[in-house]
Protein backbone atom coordinates (compact mmCIF):
# COMPACT_ATOMS: atom_id res chain seq x y z
CA UNK A 1 0.00 0.00 0.00
CA UNK A 2 1.28 3.37 -0.89
CA UNK A 3 0.73 6.55 1.55
CA UNK A 4 -2.42 7.36 -0.15
CA UNK A 5 -3.77 3.66 -0.35
CA UNK A 6 -2.99 3.98 3.35
CA UNK A 7 -4.36 7.14 4.21
CA UNK A 8 -7.59 5.94 3.17
CA UNK A 9 -7.48 2.33 4.57
CA UNK A 10 -6.40 3.49 8.16
CA UNK A 11 -9.25 4.11 10.87
CA UNK A 12 -9.17 7.52 12.39
CA UNK A 13 -10.68 10.09 14.30
CA UNK A 14 -12.69 13.47 13.14
CA UNK A 15 -11.65 15.96 15.62
CA UNK A 16 -13.02 19.19 14.11
CA UNK A 17 -16.48 19.11 12.51
CA UNK A 18 -19.32 21.11 12.44
CA UNK A 19 -22.44 19.25 11.25
CA UNK A 20 -23.83 21.98 10.06
CA UNK A 21 -21.22 22.22 7.77
CA UNK A 22 -21.66 18.49 6.25
CA UNK A 23 -25.25 19.60 5.10
CA UNK A 24 -24.94 18.76 0.99
CA UNK A 25 -26.95 21.17 -0.95
CA UNK A 26 -29.17 17.60 -1.49
CA UNK A 27 -30.36 17.77 1.71
CA UNK A 28 -30.63 21.37 1.88
CA UNK A 29 -33.51 21.45 -0.63
CA UNK A 30 -35.19 18.52 0.61
CA UNK A 31 -35.47 19.73 3.96
CA UNK A 32 -36.61 23.10 2.68
CA UNK A 33 -39.68 21.43 0.95
CA UNK A 34 -40.21 18.98 4.16
CA UNK A 35 -40.38 22.22 6.56
CA UNK A 36 -41.66 24.65 3.82
CA UNK A 37 -38.77 27.16 3.94
CA UNK A 38 -38.19 29.15 1.10
CA UNK A 39 -34.36 29.52 -0.30
CA UNK A 40 -32.46 32.27 -2.39
CA UNK A 41 -31.49 29.62 -4.81
CA UNK A 42 -33.13 28.56 -7.37
CA UNK A 43 -31.64 24.90 -7.58
CA UNK A 44 -29.05 22.57 -5.95
CA UNK A 45 -26.80 23.56 -8.76
CA UNK A 46 -27.20 27.48 -8.21
CA UNK A 47 -26.56 27.16 -4.10
CA UNK A 48 -23.39 24.52 -5.38
CA UNK A 49 -21.90 27.42 -7.31
CA UNK A 50 -22.26 29.94 -4.60
CA UNK A 51 -19.16 28.14 -2.67
CA UNK A 52 -17.10 30.39 -4.02
CA UNK A 53 -15.76 31.85 -1.01
CA UNK A 54 -12.85 34.42 -1.05
CA UNK A 55 -12.47 34.45 3.39
CA UNK A 56 -14.19 32.96 5.90
CA UNK A 57 -16.97 35.49 6.17
CA UNK A 58 -17.92 34.84 2.50
CA UNK A 59 -18.38 31.79 4.15
CA UNK A 60 -20.05 31.74 7.33
CA UNK A 61 -23.07 33.44 5.92
CA UNK A 62 -23.96 30.65 2.95
CA UNK A 63 -23.25 28.57 5.75
CA UNK A 64 -25.95 29.89 8.58
CA UNK A 65 -28.65 30.53 5.13
CA UNK A 66 -27.95 26.85 4.62
CA UNK A 67 -28.79 26.01 8.11
CA UNK A 68 -32.03 27.89 8.12
CA UNK A 69 -33.88 24.61 6.47
CA UNK A 70 -33.65 23.07 10.17
CA UNK A 71 -36.55 22.94 12.34
CA UNK A 72 -37.38 19.89 13.32
CA UNK A 73 -35.40 17.04 15.64
CA UNK A 74 -35.47 14.57 13.06
CA UNK A 75 -33.62 17.15 10.42
CA UNK A 76 -30.82 17.07 13.17
CA UNK A 77 -31.56 13.60 13.11
CA UNK A 78 -30.85 12.98 9.20
CA UNK A 79 -28.30 15.66 8.44
CA UNK A 80 -25.82 13.78 11.53
CA UNK A 81 -26.94 10.46 9.96
CA UNK A 82 -25.78 11.55 6.34
CA UNK A 83 -22.34 12.53 8.77
CA UNK A 84 -21.58 8.94 9.94
CA UNK A 85 -22.36 7.59 6.99
CA UNK A 86 -19.55 9.33 4.99
CA UNK A 87 -17.68 8.83 8.19
CA UNK A 88 -17.62 4.71 7.82
CA UNK A 89 -16.66 5.21 4.15
CA UNK A 90 -13.92 6.90 5.12
CA UNK A 91 -12.74 4.75 8.60
CA UNK A 92 -13.63 7.56 10.55
CA UNK A 93 -14.19 5.47 13.95
CA UNK A 94 -14.50 8.20 16.54
CA UNK A 95 -15.67 11.32 15.92
CA UNK A 96 -16.55 14.59 18.35
CA UNK A 97 -19.25 16.70 16.52
CA UNK A 98 -19.38 20.66 16.69
CA UNK A 99 -22.68 22.03 16.79
CA UNK A 100 -23.53 25.91 16.50
CA UNK A 101 -27.14 25.89 18.76
CA UNK A 102 -27.30 29.55 18.76
CA UNK A 103 -27.52 29.26 15.01
CA UNK A 104 -30.83 27.52 15.93
CA UNK A 105 -32.43 28.60 19.15
CA UNK A 106 -32.42 32.63 17.47
CA UNK A 107 -34.51 31.22 14.78
CA UNK A 108 -37.30 29.59 17.56
CA UNK A 109 -36.00 26.36 17.70
CA UNK A 110 -35.95 24.63 21.20
CA UNK A 111 -32.64 23.43 22.13
CA UNK A 112 -33.69 20.02 22.85
CA UNK A 113 -34.67 19.59 19.17
CA UNK A 114 -31.31 20.19 18.43
CA UNK A 115 -29.52 18.09 20.64
CA UNK A 116 -32.53 15.56 20.94
CA UNK A 117 -31.70 15.36 16.96
CA UNK A 118 -27.92 14.89 17.21
CA UNK A 119 -27.49 12.48 19.81
CA UNK A 120 -30.18 10.19 18.54
CA UNK A 121 -27.92 9.93 15.34
CA UNK A 122 -24.81 9.35 18.00
CA UNK A 123 -26.31 6.79 19.10
CA UNK A 124 -27.72 5.19 16.27
CA UNK A 125 -24.15 5.25 14.67
CA UNK A 126 -22.70 3.75 17.55
CA UNK A 127 -25.34 0.84 17.31
CA UNK A 128 -25.42 0.31 13.53
CA UNK A 129 -22.08 1.51 12.49
CA UNK A 130 -19.48 1.22 15.47
CA UNK A 131 -18.32 4.16 15.09
CA UNK A 132 -17.87 6.10 19.01
CA UNK A 133 -19.00 9.80 18.94
CA UNK A 134 -19.32 13.01 21.69
CA UNK A 135 -21.16 16.68 20.77
CA UNK A 136 -19.19 19.97 21.15
CA UNK A 137 -21.37 22.54 21.52
CA UNK A 138 -20.01 25.84 20.10
CA UNK A 139 -20.60 29.22 20.91
CA UNK A 140 -20.27 32.26 18.24
CA UNK A 141 -17.89 34.35 18.86
CA UNK A 142 -19.58 37.09 16.77
CA UNK A 143 -21.99 37.17 19.20
CA UNK A 144 -21.73 38.52 22.78
CA UNK A 145 -20.04 36.59 26.40
CA UNK A 146 -23.99 36.92 27.60
CA UNK A 147 -25.15 35.65 24.83
CA UNK A 148 -23.18 32.66 24.81
CA UNK A 149 -23.90 32.68 29.10
CA UNK A 150 -27.72 32.35 28.71
CA UNK A 151 -26.67 29.38 25.82
CA UNK A 152 -24.87 27.40 28.44
CA UNK A 153 -27.90 27.72 30.35
CA UNK A 154 -30.40 26.54 28.21
CA UNK A 155 -27.93 23.60 26.88
CA UNK A 156 -27.67 22.58 30.68
CA UNK A 157 -30.50 20.70 31.30
CA UNK A 158 -28.92 18.49 28.10
CA UNK A 159 -26.06 17.90 29.98
CA UNK A 160 -25.00 14.57 29.82
CA UNK A 161 -25.31 14.21 25.69
CA UNK A 162 -22.36 16.73 24.97
CA UNK A 163 -18.76 16.62 26.50
CA UNK A 164 -17.28 19.69 26.08
CA UNK A 165 -17.55 23.26 24.39
CA UNK A 166 -16.15 25.16 21.40
CA UNK A 167 -15.48 28.65 19.88
CA UNK A 168 -16.63 29.48 16.18
CA UNK A 169 -17.71 31.92 14.34
CA UNK A 170 -16.04 35.02 12.78
CA UNK A 171 -12.36 34.87 14.42
CA UNK A 172 -10.57 38.41 13.28
CA UNK A 173 -12.14 41.00 15.70
CA UNK A 174 -13.60 38.65 18.08
CA UNK A 175 -10.28 37.21 20.59
CA UNK A 176 -10.49 34.63 22.99
CA UNK A 177 -10.68 36.85 25.74
CA UNK A 178 -13.82 38.10 24.93
CA UNK A 179 -14.99 34.71 26.54
CA UNK A 180 -12.60 34.24 29.34
CA UNK A 181 -15.62 34.48 32.10
CA UNK A 182 -17.91 31.94 30.47
CA UNK A 183 -15.10 29.20 29.46
CA UNK A 184 -14.01 29.93 33.22
CA UNK A 185 -17.72 28.42 33.94
CA UNK A 186 -17.35 25.56 31.92
CA UNK A 187 -14.27 24.43 33.01
CA UNK A 188 -15.84 24.45 36.75
CA UNK A 189 -18.95 22.53 35.50
CA UNK A 190 -16.54 19.64 34.09
CA UNK A 191 -16.62 20.06 30.51
CA UNK A 192 -13.89 20.01 28.23
CA UNK A 193 -12.38 22.84 26.46
CA UNK A 194 -11.44 23.79 22.79
CA UNK A 195 -11.49 27.23 20.80
CA UNK A 196 -11.36 28.00 17.13
CA UNK A 197 -7.64 30.26 16.98
CA UNK A 198 -5.01 31.20 14.28
CA UNK A 199 -7.16 30.64 11.45
CA UNK A 200 -7.07 33.90 10.05
CA UNK A 201 -6.14 35.55 13.31
CA UNK A 202 -2.88 36.29 14.57
CA UNK A 203 -0.96 33.64 17.06
CA UNK A 204 -1.77 35.98 20.02
CA UNK A 205 -5.09 34.37 19.67
CA UNK A 206 -3.32 31.00 20.20
CA UNK A 207 -1.99 32.10 23.44
CA UNK A 208 -4.84 33.96 24.68
CA UNK A 209 -6.56 30.27 24.04
CA UNK A 210 -3.83 28.34 25.99
CA UNK A 211 -3.56 31.33 28.79
CA UNK A 212 -7.20 32.71 28.94
CA UNK A 213 -9.49 29.68 27.32
CA UNK A 214 -6.95 27.33 29.17
CA UNK A 215 -8.06 25.03 26.22
CA UNK A 216 -7.06 21.30 25.58
CA UNK A 217 -6.72 21.65 21.98
CA UNK A 218 -6.71 24.64 19.19
CA UNK A 219 -9.22 24.17 15.99
CA UNK A 220 -6.89 25.19 12.78
CA UNK A 221 -3.95 26.97 14.70
CA UNK A 222 -1.93 27.18 11.20
CA UNK A 223 -0.70 30.47 12.52
CA UNK A 224 1.30 28.75 15.05
CA UNK A 225 4.15 28.34 11.90
CA UNK A 226 4.62 32.61 12.51
CA UNK A 227 5.36 32.41 16.00
CA UNK A 228 8.98 30.54 16.90
CA UNK A 229 8.20 30.74 20.33
CA UNK A 230 4.50 29.06 19.86
CA UNK A 231 5.93 26.60 17.93
CA UNK A 232 8.15 25.59 20.69
CA UNK A 233 5.79 25.40 22.96
CA UNK A 234 3.19 23.40 21.49
CA UNK A 235 5.98 20.81 20.82
CA UNK A 236 6.82 20.77 24.46
CA UNK A 237 3.07 20.35 25.74
CA UNK A 238 1.56 18.45 22.45
CA UNK A 239 -1.47 20.38 22.80
CA UNK A 240 -3.64 19.06 19.51
CA UNK A 241 -3.87 21.42 16.62
CA UNK A 242 -6.77 20.03 14.64
CA UNK A 243 -6.30 21.42 11.36
CA UNK A 244 -8.29 21.56 8.23
CA UNK A 245 -6.02 21.47 4.68
CA UNK A 246 -9.29 21.78 2.14
CA UNK A 247 -10.86 24.43 4.43
CA UNK A 248 -7.60 26.41 4.59
CA UNK A 249 -7.43 25.97 0.74
CA UNK A 250 -11.12 27.24 0.37
CA UNK A 251 -11.17 30.17 2.38
CA UNK A 252 -7.94 31.34 0.67
CA UNK A 253 -6.09 30.72 4.09
CA UNK A 254 -3.44 29.17 2.25
CA UNK A 255 -2.88 29.93 -1.61
CA UNK A 256 -2.00 26.21 -2.86
CA UNK A 257 -2.43 23.31 -0.76
CA UNK A 258 1.57 22.75 -1.54
CA UNK A 259 2.32 26.03 0.59
CA UNK A 260 0.40 24.16 3.56
CA UNK A 261 2.54 24.04 6.93
CA UNK A 262 0.85 20.92 7.95
CA UNK A 263 4.20 18.47 7.56
CA UNK A 264 6.41 21.54 8.68
CA UNK A 265 4.17 20.89 12.01
CA UNK A 266 4.24 17.64 11.84
CA UNK A 267 7.94 17.44 11.75
CA UNK A 268 8.38 19.76 14.51
CA UNK A 269 6.89 17.25 16.79
CA UNK A 270 3.16 19.01 16.90
CA UNK A 271 0.19 17.11 17.46
CA UNK A 272 -1.54 18.15 14.65
CA UNK A 273 -4.35 16.22 13.29
CA UNK A 274 -6.49 16.38 9.76
CA UNK A 275 -9.84 17.01 10.01
CA UNK A 276 -12.81 18.37 7.13
CA UNK A 277 -14.69 21.06 8.99
CA UNK A 278 -17.47 21.88 6.51
CA UNK A 279 -17.14 19.16 4.00
CA UNK A 280 -19.79 19.57 2.39
CA UNK A 281 -19.10 23.22 1.59
CA UNK A 282 -15.24 22.60 1.10
CA UNK A 283 -14.93 20.06 -1.50
CA UNK A 284 -14.17 16.72 0.56
CA UNK A 285 -14.75 14.90 3.80
CA UNK A 286 -11.72 13.17 6.20
CA UNK A 287 -10.63 10.83 2.96
CA UNK A 288 -10.48 13.42 0.42
CA UNK A 289 -8.64 16.02 2.91
CA UNK A 290 -5.82 13.01 3.69
CA UNK A 291 -5.57 12.23 0.29
CA UNK A 292 -4.96 15.42 -1.32
CA UNK A 293 -2.73 16.41 1.97
CA UNK A 294 -0.77 13.57 1.39
CA UNK A 295 -0.26 14.18 -2.25
CA UNK A 296 0.25 17.98 -2.37
CA UNK A 297 2.55 17.71 0.60
CA UNK A 298 4.39 13.91 -0.63
CA UNK A 299 3.81 12.68 2.94
CA UNK A 300 5.28 9.52 3.86
CA UNK A 301 3.55 6.33 5.04
CA UNK A 302 5.14 7.08 8.51
CA UNK A 303 3.60 10.59 8.14
CA UNK A 304 -0.02 9.01 7.32
CA UNK A 305 0.05 6.29 10.56
CA UNK A 306 1.51 9.79 12.98
CA UNK A 307 -1.42 11.79 11.71
CA UNK A 308 -3.60 8.44 12.74
CA UNK A 309 -1.77 7.75 15.64
CA UNK A 310 -2.71 11.64 16.85
CA UNK A 311 -5.80 11.85 16.46
CA UNK A 312 -6.87 9.10 18.83
CA UNK A 313 -4.45 10.68 20.78
CA UNK A 314 -6.37 14.35 20.75
CA UNK A 315 -9.76 12.51 21.22
CA UNK A 316 -11.56 13.35 24.09
CA UNK A 317 -12.02 9.07 25.24
CA UNK A 318 -11.33 7.03 27.56
CA UNK A 319 -7.98 5.43 27.52
CA UNK A 320 -9.83 1.69 27.54
CA UNK A 321 -11.15 2.75 24.04
CA UNK A 322 -8.12 4.79 23.03
CA UNK A 323 -6.32 1.90 23.10
CA UNK A 324 -8.61 -0.40 21.05
CA UNK A 325 -8.26 2.46 18.18
CA UNK A 326 -4.69 2.40 18.34
CA UNK A 327 -4.76 -1.73 18.40
CA UNK A 328 -6.92 -1.65 15.06
CA UNK A 329 -4.65 1.03 13.89
CA UNK A 330 -1.35 -0.66 14.18
CA UNK A 331 -3.06 -3.68 12.75
CA UNK A 332 -3.85 -1.96 9.19
CA UNK A 333 -0.33 0.31 9.70
CA UNK A 334 1.90 -3.28 9.26
CA UNK A 335 -0.02 -4.21 6.43
N1 LIG B 1 -17.99 27.59 11.65
C1 LIG B 1 -18.03 26.61 10.73
N2 LIG B 1 -16.84 26.49 10.12
C2 LIG B 1 -16.00 27.40 10.69
C3 LIG B 1 -14.65 27.76 10.50
N3 LIG B 1 -13.88 27.16 9.60
N4 LIG B 1 -14.15 28.75 11.25
C4 LIG B 1 -14.92 29.38 12.14
N5 LIG B 1 -16.19 29.08 12.35
C5 LIG B 1 -16.75 28.09 11.64
ZN1 LIG C 1 -14.09 24.88 12.20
Amino acid sequence: MNAIELARAIPKAELHIHIEGSLEPELIFQLAQRNGVALSYPSVEALRAAYAFTDLQSFLDIYYAGASVLLQPQDFHDMAWAYFLRAKADNVIHTELFFDPQTHTARGVPMASVIDGLSGACQKAEAELGISSALILCFLRHLSEEDAFATLQAALPYREHFIGVGLDSSELGHPPEKFERVFARCRELGLKVVAHAGEEGPPEYMWQAIDLLKVQRIDHGVAALQDPLLMAELAHTRLPLTVCPLSNLKLCVVNDLRDHGLKTMLDAGLCVTINSDDPAYFGGYMNANFEQTVAALQLSREDVVQLAKNSFEASFISDQRRAACMAQLRAVAST
